[in-house]
């Protein structure tokens, strides 16, 4: 069994921080959201995974490599356009081959790994098997309809009304019945060669479809407001460990994580929070659901419940929460004359102002 990862595609709702870097490479406790993905692919005893590129190829293939850091051998498959995750398999076929595989979206957060599933996968080999789960708002999702005994019998890309609230998931399960699914179908309102419109083929020719509800913690990573709460998650599992150097002015409580190369000058460290190697926090106080990234200067601020991506700097800014800080950013007071603020932002950046 082979696994096909999609890391293409555009980003659009996690602007402008996706305007230079990709979307799956964007940290959770310090760590990439596609690492966890890539791990729980290792962890199911898959070895060979097709990773999908896009514009962001060159930022993918140096945080990745050739996968040996996480036991996996990847094979790097460029898509000239993200024009759909049917397209990404169509492109695929020829390293896929005749193999049965696992479908992992990038940006996609599964807590308790993919194991279970892809053994049950193996043990009754249907022609397919799709993950779902209930979500409050299914209208951006693929959605399935099932029948009373719980078979899927229709599935809709982001309907405008939903007929169930269970939303795809972005893990699938594929035989080679697939391809030909793929190469039936036609591109969607929105250009795409979507992959719902394909299991929904292999419905309608009656293939055995399976699906399979979960309970456990999803998250498609693809806004602001859901990076930050996968970050909580993940940072309430962490357990405290203090590597890094915290001076005697300085208090850590709870599950912290202080990297080693880390410095902590006359602070207040609540977790759970993560601060990365090379990071100085002084005259600060950073609260729970933190993760500062490597090499950031926290100065004279507080800050809670945020990511700061890596080489950030933030200095006597008063108090900063529920917030996405991206890389080499630098937040600084203006001068008290004249009052007024001062901003270059980037195309498509977000600003709250207390004032
Ligand atoms: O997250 C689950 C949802 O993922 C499902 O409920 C939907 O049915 C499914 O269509 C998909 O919806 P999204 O609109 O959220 O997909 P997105 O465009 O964000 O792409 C998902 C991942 O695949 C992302 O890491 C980018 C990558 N991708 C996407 C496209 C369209 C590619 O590598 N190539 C592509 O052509």
């Amino acid at each position: 069994m082979k696994a096909l990862v999609l890391s293409g595609g555009a980003g659009t709702r996690l602007r402008p921080i996706t305007h230079t870097s990709a979307k799956q490479l964007v940290p959770v406790a310090n760590k990439a959201v596609l690492f966890y993905g890539l791990e729980s692919i290792a962890e199911a005893g898959i070895t060979d995974v097709g990773m999908i590129v896009g514009d962001t190829a060159a930022e993918i293939e140096e945080a990745v490599g050739d996968g040996s850091q996480f036991g996996l051998k990847v094979t790097y498959i460029p898509q000239e356009r993200p024009l759909g995750l049917a397209h990404a398999v169509l492109i695929a076929r020829d390293y896929l081959g005749d193999d049965d595989f696992v479908m992992y979206l990038g940006d996609n957060f599964i807590v308790g790994g993919i194991s279970g599933l892809v053994d049950e996968f193996r043990g009754n080999r249907p022609d397919a098997q799709i993950l779902l789960t209930r979500v409050p708002d299914p209208r951006a999702f693929g959605v399935a309809e099932l029948d009373p005994s719980g078979q899927v019998i229709g599935l809709e890309e982001k309907p405008d009304r939903p007929k169930s609230d269970l939303a795809l998931v972005g893990v699938y399960l594929f035989t080679p019945l697939i391809h030909e699914a793929v190469r039936a179908i036609e591109p969607s309102w929105r250009g795409e060669l979507e992959i719902t419109h394909a299991i929904q083929h292999l419905i309608d020719s009656r293939a055995d479809v399976r699906s399979t509800v979960i309970t456990g913690y999803w998250k498609d990573t693809g806004n602001v407001g859901d990076m930050l709460e996968v970050n909580r998650m993940v940072l309430e599992g962490m357990d405290r460990r203090i590597d890094g150097d915290v001076d005697t002015a300085s208090e850590t409580i709870g599950r912290v994580v202080v990297e080693e190369g880390a410095r902590i000058v006359n602070s207040r460290i609540v977790g759970p929070a993560v601060i990365g190697s090379g990071t100085v926090i002084s005259n600060s106080y950073v609260g729970p659901f933190t993760s500062v990234a490597e090499n950031c200067r926290i100065t004279d601020s507080e800050l809670e419940f945020s990511i700061v991506l890596r080489d950030s700097s933030i200095q006597g800014v008063g108090r900063i929460e529920a917030s996405l800080i991206g890389r080499h950013v630098e937040v600084t007071p203006a001068p008290s004359v004249p009052s007024a603020h001062r901003f270059v932002l980037g195309d498509h950046s977000k600003v709250q102002i207390t004032s």
